[in-house]
């Protein structure tokens, strides 16, 4: 008899099902886009800033969040593989030179337009929950992945020609992707959620940062 019963078949299902949410929620958002020849300067440049305004300091840190939240060593690699890549390669850095290019560096009122959802997946990851963050940042990198055309066309269409940030994060995220859903596996058998958990509560609270990334504080327009 063997004394390693871990259930894989709920947990391959599990696993599953929560990869179809994700990718249902990351195209809802991208299919849902304003073209971006239809929107004014300002609104192209306004994304543009929000975006890097959230990404530019926020992401390696929340990639800490979940190195510093699981339990599972198998998890571990694979998020220190994606830091790793974050640090060396400086992608804040490319972020900047890329909204600088769009001569779209946040202001003050880019700053303040997310600050509300901001502050809330702050707080969120605060909670260094393992099996919440490593969904929520699964979600995160499969929608930048998703978002990079998008952006890339709006830095475009605002006369720019430098892409290294939206070339980088088309290619590269995918693998991160899928890494995080591996880890996301064995941190779910290893460190289950209680039953009152929301397994998707970062997931939540990103999709409502994004939104208010791409329609800004006085848009009408709901998630
Ligand atoms: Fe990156």
């Amino acid at each position: 008899m063997h004394t390693l019963a871990v259930a894989p078949e709920i947990s391959e299902s599990t696993l599953a099902a929560t990869k179809t949410r994700l990718d249902q929620t990351i195209d809802h958002i991208i299919v849902s886009l304003p073209r971006p020849d239809q929107l004014s300067s300002e609104q192209r440049r306004g994304m543009i800033a929000r975006y890097t305004s959230v990404l530019e300091g926020n992401f390696i840190y929340w990639m800490t969040a979940a190195y510093l939240s699981v339990q599972s060593e198998e998890a571990r690699p694979i998020i220190i593989d994606n830091l790793l890549e974050e640090v060396r390669d400086s992608h804040p850095a490319m972020l900047r030179k890329f909204a600088i290019a769009a001569d779209a560096v946040p202001t003050k009122e880019d700053t303040l337009a997310v600050h509300e959802e901001l502050t809330s997946a702050r707080l969120f990851f605060g909670k260094l929950s393992g099996v919440q963050t490593l969904v929520a940042m699964a979600f995160f990198e499969g929608f930048i992945q998703k978002f990079m055309a998008y952006l890339a066309d709006l830095a475009i269409a605002q006369g720019s020609s430098e892409l290294e940030y939206t070339d980088v994060h088309g290619v590269c995220d995918i693998a991160h992707t899928e890494g995080l859903i591996q880890a996301l596996s064995t941190e779910m058998t290893l460190s289950p959620l209680g039953p009152d958990a929301n397994m998707f509560e970062g997931v939540e609270l990103l999709e409502a940062l994004l939104n208010r990334v791409v329609y800004g504080k006085n848009s009408a327009v709901a998630a």
